[in-house]
């Protein structure tokens, strides 16, 4: 069951800036390259990506699978190395990891730890009190509608329930930036559109900046303030587009706005090229 919080057909409760140009750079990929060495030879996964990323920003990525988007995140937040290229946060290009909240592509709650438990795992590793943690902790699953589930074991909840739960432990330790690596891919479509609301309902109220990958153009496009396009591997930046759709957004109907038409048609004809491209395994 699917808590209420995330109203399909209802807006976000505050309506974000949409000019791009006031908000500053807080995170920059600078020509990241990697490559990985395997039993059949090296890969190039990233090519020399460089993206900009604003301050409280909403950034979506989309490429062909295989085209480094995962790869692109474990650089990062420092599970990989680059093998060249940087990556700056706040002009630092030492990432401090503590600034930044993973939500890996693989639903990974510890089995053997409540949602209590997980939710506060972050928060141990960081040496907080045990009263403050279950503050957090308390705070962060009423607002995703799981407080009743607290002392629940992740094999007794529902996919769209441990979600949230991911969700809301990458958040528990207020990291600056939180990353999402297909998040709500395995959903069904009701339960996605209530966690695509309910992920722009706390980031309307954190304003954290999110960098989210998707398979989905339309999830894309719905959540972004940017769309960043990356070619079939090895992955570099194709193309950025602004997602000049005013907010809050109407999730359920945004297939009747015509800028979001325009725009899928547009991105879906340059996500296709990509993907022809990767499928011929011209690269
Ligand atoms: N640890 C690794 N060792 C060797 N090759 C790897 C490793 N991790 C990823 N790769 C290769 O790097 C490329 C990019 O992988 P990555 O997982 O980043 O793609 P992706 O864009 O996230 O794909 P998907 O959309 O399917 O999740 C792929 O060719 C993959 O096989
Ligand atoms: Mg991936």
């Amino acid at each position: 069951m699917i808590g209420p919080l995330a109203r399909p057909s209802s807006p976000v409760r505050s309506v974000i800036v949409s000019d791009q140009s006031e908000r500053r750079m807080v995170l920059q990929f600078r020509n990241v390259v990697k490559k990985y060495k395997s039993e059949r030879g090296p890969v190039t996964a990233l090519d020399g990506v460089s993206i900009d990323v604003r301050e409280g920003e909403f950034l979506t990525l989309v490429g062909p699978s295989g085209c480094g988007k995962s790869t692109l995140l474990n650089v990062l937040v420092g599970l990989e190395l680059p093998t060249s290229g940087e990556i700056v946060l706040d002009g630092r290009n030492a990432v401090d990891r503590k600034a930044v909240g993973y939500v890996m592509q693989n639903d990974n709650l510890y089995p053997w730890r409540t949602l209590r438990e997980n939710v506060e795992f972050p928060l141990e590793l960081r040496g907080i009190a045990p009263c403050e943690r279950g503050d957090i902790s308390r705070r962060y699953l009423e607002k995703v509608r799981l407080a009743d589930f607290a002392d629940r074991y992740p094999y007794e909840l529902s996919g769209g329930m441990r979600q949230r739960g991911n969700i809301v432990r990458a958040l528990s330790f207020s990291p600056r930036i939180l990353v999402m690596d297909e998040p709500f891919g395995p959903l069904d479509a009701q339960t996605r559109l209530l966690l695509q609301n309910l992920l722009l309902d706390l980031w309307a109220e954190e304003r954290k900046t999110i960098i989210f990958i998707t398979h989905d153009l339309h999830e894309a496009i719905a959540l972004g303030d940017r769309v960043a396009v990356l070619t079939a591997r090895p992955g570099r930046v194709k193309s950025i587009h602004t997602i000049d759709i005013p907010r809050p957004r109407d999730l359920r109907h945004l297939h009747e706005n015509a800028t979001y038409r325009s725009l899928l048609s547009r991105i879906g004809d340059e996500l296709a090229e990509e993907i022809q491209v990767q499928a011929g395994g011209s690269r």
